[in-house]
């Protein structure tokens, strides 16, 4: 269904797709932990283009494609063209010639839609300032393991920033018929395009969609809580402006006490303890976040697998 396709946002993807993913990566998961290979990609190679850091997904993604019998190439903004002005159109076409597929985690939204515009070959958003569907469907998978398989119902809280994780937090809820609350500071509230299209999603699930500023009611009764950074990436500047204004908004042992009793806490990491997580709180659920790290890996094999193939 995905083969030839780009990943660029979970609301791209039909309630099936999403679940595809979600069965694969598990298959390569328990085929790996048996030392199994499963070169679906022998041959193939993967361009990775960097204009924003990162420890996770690039490591995850070079080792994927290496575990599916390719190779990746780390091109960082830094080494090529593209970082002195070359248009995105001319290296879209240009990277195409030579590769099977192309990762981007850059600042715009909108490079990666340009990228995918013009590229022949399956193009990956690994981050945007808008999205970051492969750490969503990551966290997808991670709940399945920690949670079981049937995702509908469950209740997710995110607590914080209304970023590029909550953005895709919702639009991986919707396809996945879950309960999401977001409670964000009044002037930090997830994107408003975003939010409408997540509930159109919504009505094919019976998912729900709800916006608060409360922290406390949104964790009411919540399965899983979640959060990130205050400053993501390219907000450094406004980092102790936002220590300030998020304060309220920390997962703390206070907050989860108005959450189900089994609740687990998950983090895509870099995370920031004693701002939006506690030292207490990140280390109580470390299993799950690292299990949430470690799927990463998983859940990338199985997008590059099934678009790349
Ligand atoms: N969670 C995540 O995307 O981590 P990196 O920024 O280290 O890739
Ligand atoms: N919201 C964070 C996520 C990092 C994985 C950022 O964009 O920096």
């Amino acid at each position: 269904m995905l083969k030839g396709k780009d990943m660029i946002s979970i609301h791209d993807l039909s309630v099936d797709e999403v679940q595809e993913i979600l069965a694969l990566a598990a298959e390569l998961k328990a085929k790996q932990k048996a030392g199994v290979e499963h070169h679906l990609l022998k041959g193939k190679t993967l361009g990775m283009i960097f204009e924003k850091s990162s420890t996770r997904t690039r490591v995850s993604f070079e080792t994927g494609m290496y575990q599916l019998g390719g190779q990746a190439l780390f091109l960082s903004n830094r080494d090529l063209q593209l970082g002195r002005g070359e248009p995105i159109k001319d290296t879209a076409r240009v990277l195409s010639r030579y590769l099977d597929g192309i990762m981007i985690r850059t600042y715009g939204h909108d490079r990666v839609l340009e990228l995918a515009k013009y590229a022949d070959v399956p193009v990956i958003n690994a981050l945007t300032d808008l999205l970051h569907p492969c750490q969503v469907l990551t966290d997808l998978l991670t709940i399945r393991e920690h949670k079981g398989k049937n995702l509908k119902g469950l209740k997710m809280a995110y607590v914080g920033d209304g970023n590029n994780m909550t953005n895709s937090y919702m639009y991986g809820c919707a396809k996945a018929g879950m309960v999401f609350a977001a409670a964000t500071p009044k002037d930090y509230a997830p994107d408003a395009e975003v939010v409408r299209n997540a509930v159109e999603d919504a009505k094919l699930t019976g998912a729900t969609i709800t916006l608060l500023n409360d922290p406390v009611e949104a964790v009411k009764d919540a399965d899983i809580v979640v959060t990130d950074t205050w400053a993501s990436m390219g907000q450094e500047a406004e980092h102790e402006e936002r220590k300030k204004i998020f304060a309220p908004y920390q997962v703390n042992q206070e907050l989860l006490s108005h959450a189900d009793k089994r609740v687990i806490v998950m983090h895509c990491l870099p995370a920031y303890r004693g701002e939006e997580i506690t030292e207490e709180v990140l280390e109580a659920n470390a299993d799950v976040i690292f299990d949430e790290a470690e799927n990463r890996l998983h859940t990338q094999k199985a997008i590059m697998a099934l678009t790349m193939a």
